[in-house]
């Protein structure tokens, strides 16, 4: 070792309970070791910590104690190890080490390994001395002093332990160097708190000292840097002080207090209401975390209660939240948490009534009454209204007369003025103090920011009322570690912001770029044409996101300066930016603005008014001839010089708010320091609105006083220009909501307008604020029955009186302080007035529910929302609405999408007549369209389809399926029908096309008008039209139009909710499948589909896989657009009847979906809803709010909520999992959990946790997964929809997956699989084909089944035996025995009763759990599918003909009966058994006939045989056979002809049926073929491995002929 490291490091000792016994500093292990060596002589020394502190440090230790008896022992880490088993682990460490009363311990980790070891020593052979070395920052200012140790138990958190005080604290801050920041953070929680209660020169040091200690811990000390003060750098000194700071007060309190009795509790600030907190979130957020959060909410109890100022709560909120903190319950890190939906106000309320500082029922808090002091030396008593009210997110405004009447305040600083005095005297030489400061978010992120920048130094006097502010003259560097300046959604730092950074330089390369960004509202806000001024102006300004948004990336190239031209129109933000800096550009700058009216210019006179009083003159040109000043700006090249004091304005939008309440309430306001010289353009509402309405108004320069007239006699104000105080058009809007009198004379609208109208207009700009607000107003006051009109650049509301508007409105305030603020105002009035969202007031005013009730005398109760009125997502988000089932459905789309095509094949599903709008519009107006349209103009043409739409609508309601126009969504009144219809009366489903197939059909037809513009643009512009008036899609793909009939008929009958045969129904007995499809292309698998689908219940589509270029996703990238997927998945629909499960997988969850595209996985998840899919897989790692609205409108679909381990941490005892599933049970209809196996053991883990959770009434059905080969058990066991692969598939979905045959092996072999026998019954059978097909079904879907052959004469003993066999499985049933078996059976079908023949008999279980036979007959079903399959069109004109009257027959005739055909011919050699099987069916219009030469009606289109084959000829003169004539062959559409004998392979008849073009022929074999798939399916309740048994028989049946 070097020389240097074996001097005596420098220590900083703090005493506790009256011995130095903690020993501060940095590197200290050589010292740890030579002074425990020295001082505490023993036999043994044992080291406990966890691994992953042994991973980094172990070893150092293990080396400096070489030499003595030196054991070591490694726990897991976490929560976990700290229980009963985790202590007796230890214990039978030292036992069986023989360790002795003379054992020293060392506990080397954080506060779980201190609390733990601690426990341990203190009854080990009835207590052995221990030495604490902390490694989390948590441990050293906090567990390790004071002696508390614990171990946890089921009941709870540290309820078992002793004092037991270590002989030593050895504080390595070089540890930390290894921590997690998160746990950094996690202990700066406590260090702030500790400070925030006794010691206001620590916090100070804190609060300016956050980039300093970070970087401490963030640059790791080399060559023991810091070991001795020569090597300390200041950051590491900074830090340690910190900490010895931190652990003084604590020892201190400690030793004054030792058996915490009440001053000790003042370390529990914040821990009152953080441990509640904790309680609901641990163990997803830290203890620190949660008391930080608690910390801002203890303190907001102290200000409601008014002992503490709002200026205290705003430093402990930016201190907190500069060591990347959560500071509010909404901050995402903590309301993301699945357990954060259990955070509501009454169980915390609950939980803290348990609380051991409580004395009786009353909760105990510590009450800060300034930073560094608390109210009591101990925890204070609270009532629970006032901690209702604070953990309240919102509000309820009692309405009344304010009690404060007359009432003087003033608010807080101006918002505009504080920001401008931030950077002004941040780019100043010299000192400036600050008072009045708006303390708020926007003030909040420019400082930060200019800290970040090093731009300036900030410190708090006055206890927190004054900011002094040490100017840097305008040298900014890059933050440190190139991080990124979040300004959240704060628009004025960040336009500011944007021309400082182009300030930033930096001495060396490499050359580096500011990084400036925001929230996701912040992300739309423009900046674009000041970023284009400052480009053109030579400096680097980058988008890195969307153009003419944040983030931004400005480069230090410096700021240019000389002439700039800037557009102005937009944002006055952009101008004071600009003219801010300016002084600070390499060149004088001369400002010029273009495009149009400027907007705001009273901001623009206010910073320059301001940089006035900061030492820098800007001068307006003038136009020479008229003197009119010019949009043009001249700044010298000069450094600001700091005022010494500044004091900054009121705000003068705010103070509208307590001046409209007395307007509305017709008491008096005064606000002492805003006046007629006031810089703020807000400061004329008193005179320019107030006073019109009817208000006394008296205004001196610098004050502001307003009597209301008595309430209810406010006057509308006709129109009234808002455009110098365009903030203050939501206070006016509200009021003018309830201003019914005309307005004064002279400022009547003279158009017409009714008098209660106050026209605002001159705010076009307030479309873009926090939010669009002019439509919030609208839509809020709405809620009351305002009505209101917008205007391009304002509003009209009409005035109503109170008494006439609705009570106990829920107002949403959009996120927004103004509306929230402006609302309140008319909830002061109007009873139940609800604000949701209180704490968006915190960007301008964060005390003023506090104020309202203090200093207005307004009572403010909190309220808790339901949580379902968190979604806010419009229309879409309420429930599915309740249709009559048979409501007509409106089809929309292009022209050429295929309406009419679809429309025709989803009224004959679904039984109902197809109507064509344009058909129906034609006939009406006795002309086609596009003549209408020439002769009357497209206008008139739309007014008259939408006439007749509705009419359509109201005359046929129900029983249609109606095709509207294409351009129908092209007017705002038609879509609104469509809209109207879809939410009440019926489904409205857009039927949508590839683009280019439309256009290549289009091309092809010319009977309707032409559109003038290409179908293209036409499609882009109506497609998002058409999705927003339908809630259901179907995709036409006609380039793979294979079973579109079948595929309509599913979506129809689905989205009506007539489908007899819904997907898979989980909740049943039977075991169920999915295939995963993982391919980048899904047309790829359509080749092997039909083999590797076989036996499973459902196809999995893996949309995150799929890509436009078919070639293999990468993981994170791009994700396919809507539109592909919706093709592809209508491609999958037509090759595959099975259910689809729509899966997204992110990248976390083991897929390739980025897990940032939010937005695009929920477009995603809104076409699976929209196109029907079964199941739609969602991840519960995206937002559960989304999720919730996503399942509110999930139809028929069902949601697999589900999450994936990746990580292999999660068990499935242990808490994460059970988080999980109640979460995703909570959100999905199924529930699947995937997680990692690396032993056997792990699947019967997983099989309690299914087992157990299943017991639970209302439990979902589970799919719970280990991944792995060694988590092939659990893949086996699960019932639910298990995932399967396939050998034939590319690649395996995940690692073990195991495919269908291979787990029904499996099951055989473990018992859950019994082997079943199943016959044939018949003679002679020797040559059946039968076996062939069943034995090889069974065998590819690895069934262990097997099927022979039991021919008998008659119905007799042996199949008596066969069907009583416990392992009787079912069996097929021919000649002689299809009506003999009948007895015994214990039930027949009504079909095989129908048809009187029985050929397929199926065991199945009773309700009682008894078996019974059940007899059916799957003949007719087979003729039935090959004819439906094959027939183009069945209606009332179609006949069939049927050859033969013996048993075969009657399944025929049954079969064409049910596919609607009504009239059947049917021939018989001998005529009497033809009519005497007509009587049979006497109601299915059998003709019988004598001769195939002619018939009565029109020819057949379905032509059955069923005698021999032997038995026809086609070449007249064979006697004895019956001819068939080709005339049966000329119905015109062609047809279907099968021949039910199957041999010989081409018989007579199909050999005719050949020579005639559009007939299909089907040989008796196929209908064998069917019948038998069917019964297969019967059987074992899974699809048949169709193709492949096909492909086999066919060889067969053709080798043996
Ligand atoms: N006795 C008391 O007075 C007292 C006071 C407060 C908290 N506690 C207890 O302390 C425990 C929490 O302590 P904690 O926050 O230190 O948690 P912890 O001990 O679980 O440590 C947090 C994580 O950091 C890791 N870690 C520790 N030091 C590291 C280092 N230097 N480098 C890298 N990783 C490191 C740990 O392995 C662990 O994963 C709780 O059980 C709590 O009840 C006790
Ligand atoms: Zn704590």
């Amino acid at each position: 070792m070097a020389a240097l490291s074996e001097t005596a490091p420098d220590i900083h000792k703090v005493s506790v309970l009256g011995k130095e016994s903690i020993h501060c500093g940095f590197h200290l292990i050589p010292y740890i070791s030579s002074t425990v060596l020295r001082t505490l002589p023993a036999s043994t020394y044992v080291l406990v910590t966890d691994t992953h502190v042994a991973k980094l440090h172990l070893t150092a230790f293990e080396e400096a104690f070489s030499g003595s008896r030196f054991l070591t022992h490694v726990i897991p880490p976490g929560e976990t190890s700290k229980s009963r088993q985790g202590k007796t682990d230890i214990e039978d460490f030292l036992l069986a080490n023989t360790c002795t009363r003379d054992t020293v311990i060392l506990a080397l980790g954080g506060g779980v390994i201190g609390d733990l070891v601690g426990f341990v020593a203190a009854t080990f052979m009835r207590g052995v001395r221990f030495v604490q070395i902390p490694t989390t920052l948590l441990a050293m200012v906090d567990s390790s002093v004071g002696g508390k140790t614990a171990i946890d138990t089921p009941h709870g958190k540290n309820l078992i332990g002793a004092f037991w005080q270590p002989e030593y604290v050895f504080i390595d801050a070089a540890f930390l160097e290894t921590l997690p920041s998160r746990e950094f953070a996690n202990g700066m929680a406590e260090v702030v708190k500790t400070a925030a209660i006794w010691n206001e020169t620590e916090f100070a040091s804190l609060e300016s000292g956050s980039a300093d200690i970070i970087s401490a811990i963030q640059t790791p000390s080399t060559s023991f840097a810091g070991r001795h003060i020569a090597t300390r750098t200041p950051a590491q000194s900074l830090l340690l002080s910190v900490i010895v700071g931190s652990i003084s007060v604590k020892a201190h309190i400690v030793t004054i207090d030792e058996r915490e009795t009440g001053l000790r509790n003042l370390v529990n600030f914040g821990h009152t209401i953080g441990h509640a907190i904790e309680a609901v979130l641990t163990p997803g957020a830290l203890h620190g975390e949660c008391v930080s959060v608690g910390i801002i909410l203890e303190a907001e109890v102290a200000r409601q209660i008014g002992i503490l100022a709002q200026g205290a709560v705003g430093r402990l909120t930016r201190c907190l939240a500069s060591y990347n903190l959560p500071v509010s319950l909404t901050d995402p890190r903590l309301a993301s948490l699945p357990a954060a939906r259990g955070l509501s106000v009454g169980r915390l309320l609950d939980i803290m009534r348990i609380d051991k500082k409580n004395s009786g029922s009353e909760k105990k808090i510590v009450l800060l009454s300034r930073i560094g002091a608390t109210h009591e030396p101990r925890a204070t008593g609270v009532a629970d209204d006032v901690i209702r009210k604070t953990l309240s997110s919102a509000v309820r405004v009692v309405p009344g007369i304010p009690s404060k009447n007359p009432v003087t305040m003033a608010t807080p600083g101006s918002k505009s003025i504080s920001n401008r005095a931030l950077v002004l005297a941040a780019l100043a030489k010299g000192t400036c103090r600050l008072t009045n400061l708006l303390h708020s978010d926007d003030t909040q992120v420019m400082m930060n920011a200019l800290i970040e920048l090093q731009g300036a130094k900030f410190s708090w006097e006055d206890n927190g009322e004054t900011l002094v502010v040490e100017g840097g003259e305008g040298r900014l560097r890059p933050p440190r570690n190139n991080k990124h300046l979040y300004l959240g959604n704060a628009g004025t730092a960040a336009r500011f912001l944007t021309t400082v950074c182009t300030l930033v330089k930096q001495d060396q390369t490499p050359e580096t770029a500011t990084v400036i960004t925001g929230n996701a509202r912040m992300k739309q806000r423009p900046v674009g044409p000041l970023v284009d001024a400052l480009r053109a102006n030579g400096s680097s300004v980058d988008f890195l996101e969307s153009q003419g948004c944040l983030p931004l990336a400005i480069g230090t190239g410096g700021f240019k300066g000389g002439r700039i031209r800037l557009a102005a129109s937009v944002s006055s933000q952009y101008v004071s930016s600009i003219l801010l800096c300016a002084p600070y550009a390499a060149e004088p700058v001369v400002l010029e603005l273009t495009g149009g009216a400027v907007i705001s210019q009273p901001y623009i006179n206010m910073t320059i008014a301001m940089m006035r009083e900061f030492g820098v003159s800007v001068t307006r040109d003038t136009d020479p001839e008229t003197g009119k000043p010019l949009g043009v700006y001249q700044i010298p090249s000069a450094t600001y010089v700091n005022p010494g004091d500044y004091s900054i304005e009121s705000d003068a939008s705010s103070a509208t708010y307590p001046l409209a309440i007395a307007a509305i309430t017709g008491t008096t306001c005064t606000i002492p320091n805003i006046g007629s010289a006031s810089l703020q353009g807000d400061a004329g509402f008193a005179k320019g609105v107030l006073e019109p309405m009817g208000c006394k108004v008296v205004q001196t320069a610098t004050s502001t006083t307003v009597t209301g007239p008595p309430p209810g006699q406010l006057r509308a104000i006709g129109r009234v220009d808002m455009e110098p105080m365009t903030d203050a058009f939501l206070t006016a809007s509200v009021l003018a909501a309830v201003a019914t009198l005309p307005p004064l004379p002279g400022r009547e609208l003279r158009d017409g307008s009714t008098p209660n109208t106050t026209r605002i207009i001159g705010i076009a700009n307030q479309r873009v604020k926090e939010c669009n607000r002019i439509r919030a107003m609208i839509d809020e006051l709405a809620k009351f029955g305002v009505e209101t009109k917008e205007l391009d650049d304002g509003l009209e509301v009409y005035g109503k009186s109170v008494s006439g508007l609705r009570e106990g409105v829920s107002v949403h305030c959009y996120d927004d302080h103004r509306v929230a603020m402006a609302f309140s105002v008319l909830a002061a009035v109007i009873r139940g007035t609800i604000l949701e969202e209180k704490r968006c007031v915190e960007k301008t005013w964060p005390n003023w529910w506090d104020d309202l009730q203090n200093k207005i005398g307004i009572q403010v109760e909190g309220v808790e929302l339901a949580p379902s009125s968190d979604a806010h997502a419009g229309p879409s988000s309420s429930s599915p609405p309740e249709y009559d089932p048979s409501a007509s459905i409106v089809l929309v789309g292009m022209r050429g999408a295929g309406k009419t095509h679809i429309g025709n094949l989803a009224a004959s599903a679904l039984d109902r007549k197809f109507l064509d709008a344009d058909a129906y519009f034609e006939e009406k107006h006795a002309k086609v369209i596009s003549v209408f349209v020439r002769e009357n103009g497209w206008d008139a043409f739309r007014a008259a389809e939408k006439a007749i739409f509705d009419e359509i609508l109201e005359t046929n309601p129900t029983g249609h399926v109606i095709s509207s126009g294409g351009g129908i969504v092209e007017t705002p009144a038609a879509r609104e029908s469509l809209v109207a219809w879809g939410k009440s009366r019926g489904p409205v489903v857009h039927i949508s096309r590839d683009i280019g197939e439309i256009v290549r059909y289009l091309g092809e037809e010319t009977a309707r008008p032409a559109y003038g513009e290409s179908v293209e643009d036409v499609f882009k512009r109506r497609q998002p039209w058409y999705d927003q008036v339908s809630a259901h899609k179907f995709t036409n793909d006609v380039g793979a139009a294979t079973r579109t009939e079948e595929e309509v008929a599913r979506f129809f009958k689905d989205i009506t909710g007539t489908n007899s045969e819904p997907a898979t129904s989980p909740a049943s007995d039977k075991r169920t499948y999915f295939l995963s499809l993982t391919y980048p292309d899904i047309t790829k698998s359509f080749s092997v589909l039909d083999d590797v689908t076989t036996g499973v219940d459902a196809v999995e589509l893996r949309v995150d896989l799929l890509t436009l270029s078919g070639d293999p996703a990468i993981p994170g990238s791009v994700p396919p657009p809507v539109e592909y997927v919706a093709s592809q998945l209508a491609s999958l629909r037509e090759h595959t009847p099975l259910p689809i499960v729509f899966t997204v997988r992110t990248v976390s969850q083991g897929g390739v979906f980025p897990d940032d595209e939010e937005e695009k996985a929920f477009a995603l998840f809104d076409l699976a809803l929209r196109t029907g899919c079964e199941y739609v897989d969602v991840e519960i790692s995206w937002p559960e709010s989304r999720i919730k609205a996503l399942a509110s409108r999930k139809g028929s679909s069902q949601i697999i909520a589900s999450w994936h381990d990746w990580s292999g941490d999660m068990k499935w005892d242990g808490a994460v999992v059970k988080e999980k599933y109640v979460l995703a049970s909570k959100l999905g209809d199924i529930v699947k959990i995937v997680g990692k196996a690396t032993t056997i053991e792990d699947n019967f883990a997983l099989h309690n946790f299914a087992t157990s959770v299943a017991r639970k009434p209302g439990a979902k059905p589970l799919i719970a997964i280990n991944m792995g080969l060694e988590g092939q058990l659990s893949r086996i066991l699960n019932p639910t929809l298990s995932p399967v692969s396939h050998p034939l598939l590319p690649t395996r979905a995940a690692p073990g997956q195991l495919s269908f045959a291979e787990i029904q092996s499996a099951l055989h072999l473990i018992g859950k699989l019994p082997a079943k026998k199943f016959y044939l019954f018949g003679s002679p059978i020797a040559y059946s084909m039968s076996p062939t097909i069943h034995n090889m079904g069974f065998e590819v879907l690895g069934l262990p089944h097997h099927y022979s052959l039991l021919e008998t004469p008659g119905v007799d003993d042996k199949i008596r035996a066969a069907l009583k066999s416990e392992e009787f499985g079912g069996a097929s049933v021919t000649i002689p025995h299809k009506l003999a078996i009948i007895p015994l059976l214990d039930s027949v079908s009504p079909h095989a009763q129908a048809i009187g023949a029985i050929n397929t008999i199926i065991p199945r279980a009773k309700p009682d759990g008894s078996r019974e036979l059940f007899g059916d007959n799957t003949d007719w079903l087979a003729i039935r599918e090959c004819v439906r399959k094959n027939i183009k069109n069945i209606n009332g004109q179609t006949t069939a003909l049927v050859i033969g009257a013996g048993g075969t027959s009657r399944a025929a005739i049954y079969a064409l009966h049910d596919l609607g055909i009504n009239t059947i011919y049917l021939f018989n050699r001998t005529i009497a058994s033809a009519h005497s099987l007509a009587r049979v069916f006497p109601d299915y219009g059998i003709a019988v006939v004598d001769t195939l030469e002619a018939f009565p009606g029109s020819s057949p289109s379905v032509i059955i045989s069923t005698v021999p084959a032997f038995a026809t000829t086609s070449t007249p003169g064979n006697d004895g056979t019956l001819l068939l004539p080709a005339s049966i062959f000329s119905s015109e559409e062609g047809g279907v002809v099968i021949d039910m004998a199957y041999k010989p392979a081409e018989t007579p008849l199909l050999r005719l049926a050949k020579q005639v073009s559009n007939w299909v022929a089907i040989p008796g074999l196929a209908i064998l073929l069917e019948q038998g798939y069917l019964q297969f399916e019967a059987w074992t309740g899974r699809r048949a491995p169709r193709s492949l048994i096909e492909k086999t028989v066919w060889e067969k049946y053709q080798s043996n002929n």
